[in-house]
């Protein structure tokens, strides 16, 4: 999906540069999640609150280390960001955008009750293009319930 000498470069201190904008100061509405395991990162989760007013919060960022997926991790974070959600945006939605190609993430959203309902092509970290897909939720709410009926 992104370009190989994207990936063969030096991406610590790409993402250092990008994390670093963005955590300096943080903006109002903006916050996120770390989990970890015996005192080290394992994933994280950072959304935008009431991002956009059609579809609410935005899920900009979720990922968990190749080594501790499956075990519920994920959907820990998740649940953190829509807890949040709920108790400051209750009445939006939640999104976010996922690459096309990413079949095991949008079986993922799929199988918590997400709703794709738009395609966009463009232009990813490192250049090139790729497709993604905007999955929905209608309501934070909803997307808490389907983490916990799934936990
Ligand atoms: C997508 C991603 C964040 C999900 O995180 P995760 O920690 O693997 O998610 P969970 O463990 O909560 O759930 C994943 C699956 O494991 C299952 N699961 C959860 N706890 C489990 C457990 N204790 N034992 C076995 N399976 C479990 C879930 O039911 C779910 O199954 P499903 O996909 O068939 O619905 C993770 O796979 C990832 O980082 N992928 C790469 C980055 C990425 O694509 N991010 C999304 C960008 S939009």
């Amino acid at each position: 999906m992104l370009q190989d000498e994207f990936l063969d470069g030096d991406l610590e201190a790409n993402r250092a540069v990008l994390w670093t904008k963005r955590l300096s100061p943080i903006p109002r509405g903006h916050f996120g999640y770390l989990a970890s395991y015996d005192s080290q990162p394992v994933g994280f989760a950072f959304a935008f609150g009431e991002h956009d007013a059609q579809w609410g919060t935005q899920v900009d960022n979720l990922h968990v280390l190749q080594d501790f997926r499956s075990k519920g991790i994920g959907s820990m974070l998740l649940a953190s960001v829509a807890a949040q959600a709920v108790d400051t945006h209750g009445h939006l939605g939640v999104y976010l955008w996922v690459y096309e190609q990413n079949l095991a993430a949008r079986k993922y959203y799929e199988g918590l009750g997400a709703v794709a309902v738009e395609r966009a092509v463009i232009t990813p970290p490192g250049g090139g293009k790729v497709s993604e897909w905007r999955y929905t939720w209608r309501s934070a709410a909803a997307l808490l319930s389907a983490l916990r009926r799934g936990a």
